[in-house]
């Protein structure tokens, strides 16, 4: 039996929300897009955790969509997610990079029009996975990518997700096949982060290379 099984992986409660966005913005220091999206969060890090806070809790009311523990993930049906408005205050965001951040969701609205509205409109998506430094390369978050991936297995859909460079070599051991990508820039119009569009349990035609 693999390692990685002897997590156990359970649904985060409300309860477990503070500890859920310490842990993400801690583990998702050393994502490139996380660091493009939010270069002030050391500066204003009380932002930054109110922000992540607010999206965390979100995750909880949308159905078909978990964030699980250990590490994070949010793993949804995408043909069935209804986004519950909450009325919150305005947020301050004095971390992010406003033209960043519209760089990314216009890279994420390509992405959602070319392959998740089209061929894999049906299937499980894995959003935002994070551990901490201290626990990584112990399996943990293979064990929460497996408990998807045997989701998949049962119901017969494909798994997708948006990887970062980081991840990229775990999910393809683990038969994610990448399928394309998308390049977020910076002012000089420099590449500064690629996120890989992969998915598992599907016969891909390949545009990305690998
Ligand atoms: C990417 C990330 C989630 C991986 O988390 P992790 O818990 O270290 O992942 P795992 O331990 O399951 O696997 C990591 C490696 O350890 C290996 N490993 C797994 N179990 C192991 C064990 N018991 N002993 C030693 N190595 C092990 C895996 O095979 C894998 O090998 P690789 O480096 O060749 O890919 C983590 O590095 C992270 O949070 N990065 C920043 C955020 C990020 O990029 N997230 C991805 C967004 S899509």
């Amino acid at each position: 039996m693999p390692d990685s099984f002897r997590y156990h992986i359970r649904p985060a409660k409300s309860s477990d929300i503070q500890q859920v966005t310490a842990l993400a913005i801690e583990g998702l220091d050393s994502d490139d897009l996380f660091n493009y999206n939010f270069p002030h969060r050391k500066e204003f890090p009380d932002d930054c955790h109110l922000a992540w806070y607010r999206i965390f809790e979100s995750w909880l009311y949308i159905p078909r969509t978990l964030s699980l523990i250990p590490g994070r993930l949010d793993l949804r049906v995408r043909s069935c997610s209804w986004l519950i408005a909450k009325l919150y205050p305005k947020s301050i965001n004095r971390h992010s990079s406003p033209s960043h951040i519209a760089n990314f969701r216009a890279s994420l609205d390509v992405i959602e029009e070319k392959y998740w509205q089209t061929q894999y409109r049906e299937s499980l998506h894995l959003r935002a996975l994070a551990t901490k430094p201290e626990f990584r390369q112990k399996g943990i978050a293979t064990a929460l990518i497996e408990w998807g991936l045997q989701r998949s297995r049962t119901t017969g859909l494909v798994a997708g997700v948006e990887s970062s460079e980081m991840a990229k070599g775990l999910y393809s051991k683990l038969g994610f096949q990448t399928i394309g990508y998308e390049e977020l820039r910076d002012e000089m119009d420099a590449v500064q982060v690629k996120t890989w569009v992969m998915v598992w349990g599907a016969d891909v035609d390949r545009e990305g290379g690998s």
